[in-house]
C-alpha cells in the first residue's frame, strides 16, 4: 500500500464520518505500514487501533483548521485524504438545480465553500506539515461531473462548478507545494458512484453494478494513489486509474 511513503507513515483523512472517508481510514488501518492514522470529521470517529487518533473538529471554520496543523506539532504529514464534500442539505433545503430558474445564491456560495475553498484552505493550513523532503500524498475527492469537457446534460450546476473550482484549486496548489517539498504529489480523485449518503437519494437509475461500495472505492482509490509519482501531481484520475478530462 501506497509505497511512495516509509513504513510508520503519518496519514490525516478529512471527512472520517462519511462513507468513502470511514471506509479509507479502515482500508489504511488494515494494513501494518502506517504509524499514525489521524481521523477528522464533525463527531469524533472512534477506530479500536493504538495507531488511530479520531479529532472532532469542523473544518469549514478556520479556527479548526488551524487546531488540525496544531495537533500535529510540526511532524511532517505523509498523506492527506480529502473526502469531505456534499451534493445536498436537506436542512438547508440545498438540492441539485435541475434548471436555470433553480439557481439559488446562497446554495452556490455553500457548496463552494464545502467543495472547493475548505479542501484549498486545508492545503494552506498544513503547509508547514507538507514543507521538507519527505514524500507527501494529497489525495482530494472530486466527481467526474465537475470534469467541463464531460458535461454533456447540464444541470447539478452548484455541484459541478464548485468540483470544477476545486479542480484548479488543488492544480494550482500543487504547483507550489511542488516548491515546498520536491517529493509533493496532489491528485483529484474521482470515486465512482459510491452508495453513500451523499448518492443516496440518486441511486434509483444506477444500474447495480455501477454503484460501488465504499470499502471498494476505498480500495481502488489507494491502489491509484500508490501508483502516482511527482511528475503526475496537479492531475485527476478516477477509480479504474484513468485521466479524467478537465
Ligand atoms: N458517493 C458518490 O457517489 C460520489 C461520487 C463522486 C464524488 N464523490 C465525492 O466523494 C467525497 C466523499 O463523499 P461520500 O460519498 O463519502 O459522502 P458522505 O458519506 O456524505 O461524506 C461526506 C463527508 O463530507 C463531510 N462534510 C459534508 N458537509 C460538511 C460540512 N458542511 N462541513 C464539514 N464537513 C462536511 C462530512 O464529514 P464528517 O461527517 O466527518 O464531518 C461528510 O460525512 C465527496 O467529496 C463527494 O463529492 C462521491
Amino acid at each position: 500500500m501506497l509505497a511512495q511513503l516509509p513504513d510508520g507513515f503519518t496519514a490525516v483523512i478529512t471527512g472520517a464520518g462519511g462513507g468513502i472517508g470511514g471506509a479509507v481510514i479502515d482500508a489504511l488501518l488494515a494494513s501494518p505500514r502506517p504509524g499514525r492514522v489521524i481521523g477528522v470529521g464533525r463527531r469524533a470517529p472512534h477506530r479500536d487501533d493504538p495507531r488511530f487518533e479520531g479529532l472532532a473538529l469542523a473544518l469549514d471554520d478556520s479556527q479548526q483548521r488551524i487546531a488540525l496543523a496544531a495537533h500535529l506539532e510540526g511532524a511532517p504529514l505523509h498523506l492527506l485524504f480529502n473526502t469531505i464534500g456534499m451534493l445536498h442539505d436537506e436542512a438547508r433545503g440545498i438540492h441539485p438545480e435541475k434548471r436555470l430558474d433553480d439557481l439559488e445564491p446562497a446554495a452556490l456560495a455553500r457548496l463552494f465553500e464545502i467543495n472547493a475553498t475548505l479542501p484549498a484552505m486545508l492545503l494552506q493550513v498544513l503547509q508547514p506539515a507538507f514543507k521538507g523532503r519527505h514524500p507527501t500524498l494529497v489525495a482530494s475527492l472530486s466527481a467526474r461531473v465537475g470534469s467541463i469537457e464531460d458535461n454533456r446534460l447540464g444541470g447539478w450546476y452548484a455541484y459541478r462548478a464548485s468540483k470544477a473550482a476545486h479542480n484548479m484549486l488543488m492544480r494550482a496548489a500543487a504547483v507550489e507545494l511542488r516548491r515546498l517539498n520536491r517529493d509533493s504529489t496532489v491528485v483529484c480523485l474521482h470515486p465512482g458512484t459510491t452508495d453513500t449518503a451523499l448518492s443516496a437519494p440518486f441511486q434509483a437509475r444506477v444500474p447495480k453494478e455501477k454503484l460501488f461500495t465504499p470499502a471498494f472505492v476505498a480500495e481502488r482509490l489507494l491502489a491509484v494513489l500508490g501508483e502516482r509519482t511527482p511528475e503526475e501531481s496537479g492531475s485527476f484520475y478516477d477509480w479504474a486509474g484513468e485521466p479524467v478530462a478537465w
